[in-house]
């Protein structure tokens, strides 16, 4: 079996689940609280955990691309720009879900709202970022 594409599927297998784990837990989380009631701090767990994994099997491909060509993915113009809105996302994402994880019981249920809006935001506009860094890469 050919080692590279093996290497890109299981990195893109992590890559796809945490992007269920970033978009799904943020609606989820979302839809609670829009009720007023305190999301389940697994759900907080589960965006948190899904951005670490988004973060780390997205330099996967990099390192990938670095071990078998000796350089990374040769990006520009859309591609570069739609991976600078990835990184802008999870780094403020995983800020977000850090601060919604030590605080959200001693915030009002409107800025609790307010985080998991934001945090579906920033999954949905990371996922959209995807499919013009794949097509324009
Ligand atoms: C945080 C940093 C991230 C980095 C560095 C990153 C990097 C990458 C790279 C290099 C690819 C392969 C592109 C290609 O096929 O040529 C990719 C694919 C993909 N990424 Fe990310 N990504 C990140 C975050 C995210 C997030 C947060 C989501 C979703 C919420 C996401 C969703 C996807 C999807 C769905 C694909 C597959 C696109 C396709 O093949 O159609 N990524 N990502």
């Amino acid at each position: 079996m050919d080692t590279q594409n093996l290497s890109y599927a299981l990195v893109q297998l992590a890559h796809n689940f945490g992007a269920v784990a970033v978009t799904g837990g943020a609606v989820a989380g979302w839809l609670a609280q829009r009720s007023d009631a305190l999301p389940p701090s697994a759900l907080v767990w589960l965006v948190l955990a899904g951005w670490i994994v988004q973060t780390a099997s997205g330099a996967g491909f990099g390192l990938i691309s670095l071990a078998y060509y000796g350089q990374f993915p040769d990006l520009h113009g859309v591609a570069v720009a739609a991976l600078v809105v990835k990184l802008s996302c999870a780094t403020a994402a995983l800020i977000l879900s850090m601060l919604l994880l030590k605080f959200a019981g001693a915030w009002s249920a409107a800025r609790r709202c307010n985080a998991w809006s934001l945090l579906v935001g920033l999954a949905a506009t990371a996922l959209s970022a995807a499919a013009f860094l794949r097509w324009f890469a």
